[in-house]
């Protein structure tokens, strides 16, 4: 059912899931915290994956965008380049195997291996019932891998398949990381609460939902990309280096007791 789309294939990618970083050996940065690492950051042309490529690559790493669409790669690469910041990027569907293998090939180019990858591509939540969704929308969701939502610890009733796959990546990572941990590889979980994208914007044309959601807003107002980007470089940078299996919640409140 809840199919694990395979960019967690470790012969490629040393470090993988959701958030994933390998331990820094040297501890040395000299552009940045990140200087000298390589990222790749799946569905990172739009959204939260792009201000999470931009802050990684401010952080001095030299990052690989990608998305399905090539024009979208083409614009984000060029505006990222055009800001000063080392990026490269390819056409990558997380959910097709030959496009995740261009993925790391394109990044292996770089410096020969992958210290980050941050999987970041999700799709568009399913508004209906859980028990109705047809076997095609959860083999989609399997290609959801490790950002997860708000939505896992406080499902809404018309996001059933959403939430349910989201509480997924929640137990991914901490088995992920006990798994890991032997090969110095942390893996953790950025959990973002309602975001300014494009994606949200589904909850906001919907009213009953984005009261409901409204709800549990802590700080009163909806957060921006930029704010999942800070905590994605820092979980990354050898400051995080102790922090392994954590699920952390970017959502202007806690979801936790
Ligand atoms: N926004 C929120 O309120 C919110 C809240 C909680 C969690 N999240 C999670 O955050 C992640 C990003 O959401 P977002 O709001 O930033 O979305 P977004 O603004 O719609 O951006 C999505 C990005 O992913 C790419 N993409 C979509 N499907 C893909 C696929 N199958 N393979 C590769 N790339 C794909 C898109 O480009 P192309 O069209 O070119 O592929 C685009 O670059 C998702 O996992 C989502 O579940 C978002």
């Amino acid at each position: 059912m809840l199919r694990v789309a395979a960019l967690v294939h470790w012969g490629l990618f040393r470090p993988c899931t959701g958030l994933s970083v390998r331990m820094s050996s040297s501890g040395v940065a000299q552009k940045g915290i990140l200087a000298n690492r390589v990222a790749v950051v799946t569905g990172s042309t739009d959204g939260i994956g792009l201000a999470i490529a931009r802050r990684l690559a401010q952080d001095g790493a030299h990052v690989v965008v990608s998305s399905r669409k090539q024009q979208n790669v083409d614009r984000a690469v060029a505006m990222l380049q055009g800001e000063g910041l080392s990026v490269t990027g390819t056409v990558c569907h997380v959910g097709k195997a030959e496009d995740r293998e261009r993925l790391v090939a394109k990044a292996l180019e770089h410096s020969g291996s992958v210290d980050f990858l941050v999987c970041n591509a999700g799709v568009n939540p399913l508004v209906g019932s859980t028990l109705g969704a047809s076997e095609k929308v959860w083999d989609k969701k399997g290609a959801v891998i490790l950002i997860s939502s708000i939505a896992a610890y406080i499902p809404h009733v018309e996001l059933g398949a959403y939430n349910v796959s989201k509480t997924a990546l929640l137990g991914l990572t901490r088995t992920l990381s006990l798994e890991l941990a032997p090969r110095n590889i942390r893996v953790n979980c950025l959990v973002p609460g309602i975001i300014d994208t494009d994606f949200s914007k589904v909850l906001h044309k919907n009213k009953a939902l984005w009261t409901s959601l409204n709800e549990n807003l802590g700080l009163q107002r909806i957060g921006q990309p930029e704010d999942c980007a800070g905590l994605v470089s820092f979980l990354c940078s050898s400051d995080a280096s102790y922090i392994s299996g954590e699920n952390i919640a970017v959502a202007g409140f806690s979801s936790r007791l």
